[in-house]
């Protein structure tokens, strides 16, 4: 037997962690960096957005979650995240419909941006290739075009910061340079505090797992916060291969606190995203909702973000989330990059077309 606790033996870390997902968390903060420096070309030609459509599936979807939770103290134009075939009836000119797929092969979204331009919106794209890149480069739409290789979720910092990049070329402007300086600088903060090598005692995320495993995630975010909350849900899927479920506040106070009275809540751990700028009405709620479930649940944990500005804020909680559900999946005996699963989905549905 290991002389050290499961998620501090090098061994069993790297036994587990057979495609690298764990290098890929750990080179996170300077994917985003050069992520920043990534731009469309051809550039989006000039128009007034009436409307912006983000289309696109599971991780490379979740830019398009940030740029809503963002948005709302922004844009004054309505921002759709649109995660499925076709598009939504309000689309048309006047919009721009930003599709990304880091594979570039997501039936979904290639179906959601055929549509657009039929319907006369703009399109771009923010790709590392497939029919996507394809279909960019033949219709001359402005394409992102990202390093290939990579997990599609564990690319996130390829498939938002380019989509900044298009938005402000479109005269959305979504965050301002201290915000990204700070985003940086606090995530490189954070990866080396909550790698491998940081033993279990003083790495957040490594005791986090600790105090989630064996149990149903369940996680709960406020109105800016439940973008990181739906984040940590698929994360703790994918990663660790297991159930998680998520919820928002003030929303879940009006039905699912009713559910965590049932005996099976003991199974469940509840974890509150909090948000600093939270007003007081907002930091009672979760106090009382925290309490009644304790009563229940198998556990109950609040976790802050770090900065000060937004996007600080969402990305320390999403990063945490994400070594917190790599680490799930090592203590569970899973390997976190493979997601055979999903892969057997897109095989099953692409056999079915053949004829
Ligand atoms: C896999 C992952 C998936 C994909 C989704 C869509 O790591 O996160 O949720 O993101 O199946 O595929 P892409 O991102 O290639 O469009």
């Amino acid at each position: 037997m290991s002389a050290h606790p499961p998620l501090d033996d090098p061994d069993r870390l790297s036994s587990l962690d057979r495609h690298g997902a764990g290098r890929i968390l750990i080179a996170f903060p300077s994917q985003c960096r050069e992520a920043l420096a990534l731009t469309a070309s051809p550039p989006l030609p000039p128009l007034a957005v009436r409307h912006l459509v983000v289309a696109g599936m599971g991780g490379s979807a979740v830019g398009g979650d940030l740029v809503a939770a963002l948005a709302r103290d922004w844009l004054p134009v309505p921002v759709t995240v649109w995660r499925g075939y076709g598009a939504p009836a309000s689309l048309g000119p006047g919009t721009l419909l930003v599709a990304v797929s880091y594979s570039g092969t997501t039936e979904e979204t290639i179906s959601t941006l055929e549509a657009a331009l039929r319907r006369g919106a703009t399109g771009a794209v923010v790709t590392s290739g497939g029919a996507l890149a394809t279909l960019a480069r033949e219709r001359g739409l402005p394409l992102v075009r990202v390093p290939a290789g990579l997990f599609p979720r564990l690319a996130l910092g390829y498939l938002f910061f380019p989509l900044l990049g298009v938005l402000e070329s479109a005269g959305l402007r979504l965050t301002r340079q201290w915000e990204r300086d700070e985003a940086l600088r606090v995530l490189e903060v954070m990866g080396a505090e909550l790698g491998p090598e940081r033993p279990e005692a003083q790495n957040e995320a490594k005791r986090l797992a600790l105090s989630l495993n064996g149990r149903i995630p369940v996680i709960y975010g406020s109105v800016l916060t439940e973008v990181a909350a739906y984040r940590w849900k698929t994360e703790v899927e994918e990663n660790a291969k297991l159930l998680a479920f998520h919820g928002r506040l003030p929303e879940a106070d009006h039905n699912e606190v009713e559910g965590w009275r049932d005996p099976l809540a003991a199974g469940f751990h509840a974890v509150f995203l909090r948000d600093p700028e939270e007003d007081e009405v907002a930091g009672s709620r979760v106090r009382v909702t925290g309490e009644l479930i304790r009563a229940h649940a198998g556990g109950v944990t609040e976790v802050w973000p770090r900065g000060q500005g937004r996007l600080a804020q969402l990305f320390s909680l999403i990063y945490l989330g994400d070594w917190v559900s790599y680490y799930l999946g090592l203590l569970r005996g899973v390997d976190p990059g493979p997601v055979p699963v999903i892969e057997e989905v897109k095989r099953r549905l692409r056999e079915g077309k053949s004829p």
